[in-house]
């Protein structure tokens, strides 16, 4: 007897991550480079089932039809209508399940992580072959809803699964690891706005100018990260990393929360610390010397108030 699949029981499914930027955030907008790092340990599952009666979503915001989701949720809307277009599809009805572990607004690339997962999922449940550059293009769509004028480092970030040298614009170079990167990620407890952070970065830019800015002086201290993390030399990599938040400070972004947990994983320790990703809320990132220290910069910064406490090792396999 053979069992034949009912098209009503397909599904496809697709997943992503979360990520990190080390250093170069803002700066990354300006066509400057960007080291990023995926955030493995936290993730993005989302199932594509086949639905009559038009596009439903279940997702943490919403359940219920696509067309009546709120805003928040256009990007994912645009996104679906486009990838139908592009795979021709002649199914009617889709029934998406978002499921997310990275917290949305702190700066841990959840937006463009949802929107790749859905992408796989969505070539998945039509059995379709996807590109990195059909990816990349539908992720877009949704994180221009999000965001407005991304550099496109997210998108990248939740899609691979190793440390990028990022410049708009380029394919972007992976970067091997000599030792594994020790690295704890909290967020402060007030969810930031990339959309407006972008924007009172672009404010604070028109009136610092003249001479060196501080987005002059960020894309400085990434290309000499890049060449640290090269070296394993992660004591010049922590200065570098707490150098970047000092000028990430001077736009105006670091909250003071931020700046309090920040400064508790640099006295506990950390080699290193700044905030991560767009600021004015969000996340940090401190770089610890070894697996000790890191847990011990961890319950720091949740005694600090951090919201959540991520540890992550890059690179346990690494080269070196
Ligand atoms: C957001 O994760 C990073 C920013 O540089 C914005 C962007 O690159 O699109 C703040």
């Amino acid at each position: 007897m053979s069992i034949v699949t009912e098209p009503a029981a397909r599904v496809g499914k697709g997943q992503a991550h979360g990520k990190a930027i080390l250093i170069g955030e803002h700066a990354v907008v300006y066509g400057h480079p960007a080291i990023v790092l995926p955030l493995e340990p936290i993730r993005v599952l989302v199932e594509v089932g086949l639905a009559s009666g038009g596009d439903r979503i279940d997702c943490t915001y919403f359940q219920g039809k696509l067309e009546e989701a709120p805003e928040r949720l256009s990007g994912l809307a645009a996104v679906v209508e486009e990838a139908r277009r592009e795979l021709e599809s002649s199914l009617s009805g889709f029934s998406l399940t978002i499921r997310s572990e990275i917290p949305p607004g702190y700066g841990l690339g959840s937006s463009a992580a949802v929107a790749v997962a859905l992408v796989r999922a969505l070539y998945d449940v039509h059995r379709h072959p996807l590109t990195q550059e059909q990816l990349l293009h539908l992720v877009h769509i949704a994180e221009t809803h999000a965001h407005g004028t991304p550099s496109g480092v997210d998108a990248w970030a939740a899609s691979t699964d190793y440390p990028l040298w990022f410049v708009r614009g380029r394919r972007p170079e992976s970067l091997p690891l000599m030792r594994p990167l020790f690295l704890v990620v909290a967020n402060s407890r007030v969810p930031g706005n990339t959309r407006e952070a972008v924007q009172h970065v672009r404010e604070s830019l028109e009136r610092l100018q003249g001479g060196e800015s501080p987005v002059d002086r960020l894309a400085a201290l990434a290309s000499r990260a890049r060449t640290a993390l090269s070296r394993g030399d992660y004591a010049e990599l922590g200065r570098l990393m707490t150098g970047a938040h000092e000028q990430l400070a001077e736009l105006g972004i670091a909250t003071d929360h931020l700046n309090a947990l920040v400064g508790a994983a640099l006295e506990q320790g950390a080699l290193g610390a700044k905030l991560t990703g767009s600021g004015e809320g969000g996340s940090m990132i401190a770089l610890a010397p070894d697996k000790n220290r890191q847990n011990q910069v961890a319950a720091t910064l949740a005694q600090a108030g951090a919201l959540q406490v991520w540890t992550p090792v890059l690179g346990e396999n690494s080269i070196g």
